[in-house]
């Protein structure tokens, strides 16, 4: 169901500046306007409501903002929001099922303790959940590499790394 939005930030710009764009987010399409310099992460955020996405650097660095858009993992820090008008996009918000399920992802990094003041974890989630769509099987080794564009200040990653191979471990059990 399309869900049409102006909101005070946007209200506030010239509106012969703004751009009608639709995205679909988490299954649900989304219809705003939006002035072409917006960032996709500040619409997601600001004007979409969904605040799970994080802003860090807005430099492309920390990988905070990870989202996927179209099946790949993107930088939304790095994306106008009109570049992503058709798009379909998976936020953290989308990873836990209709019923409030955890993703096996988020159940690993809170029994292992994949996080501490969360920051990054949304990011996290976000770039182990296609890292584990392409490795299911993955060593430690290449878990290492497949979160290694994703920052975190906190837990010296051993138990990101520990929460995403028990992610693995039982998903690949859920499709025996
Ligand atoms: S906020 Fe986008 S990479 Fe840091
Ligand atoms: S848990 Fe704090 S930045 Fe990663």
């Amino acid at each position: 169901m399309a869900d049409s939005s102006m909101t005070t930030k946007t209200s506030k710009a010239d509106a012969s500046k703004l751009r009608s764009i639709t995205i679909t987010i988490n299954g649900k399409e989304h219809t705003v306007w939006v002035e072409p310099r917006m960032l996709l992460s500040d619409v997601i955020r600001d004007e979409i409501g969904l605040t799970g996405t994080h802003v860090g650097c807005e430099h492309g660095i920390c990988g905070a903002c990870t989202i996927i858009v179209d099946g790949r993992p993107a930088r939304s820090c790095l994306m106008f929001a009109v570049q992503a008008d058709g798009v379909q996009i998976l936020t953290v918000e989308g990873l836990a099922g209709e019923d409030g399920s955890l993703h096996p992802l988020q159940e690993a990094f809170w029994e292992k303790h994949g996080l501490q003041c969360g920051f990054c974890t949304p990011g996290m989630l976000m770039s182990a959940y296609h890292f584990l769509e392409e490795h299911p099987n993955p060593s430690r080794e290449e878990i290492r590499d497949g979160i290694s564009g994703n920052l975190c200040r906190c837990t010296g990653y051993q138990s990101i790394v520990d929460a995403v191979e028990e992610a693995a471990r039982v998903m690949r059990q859920g499709k025996e």
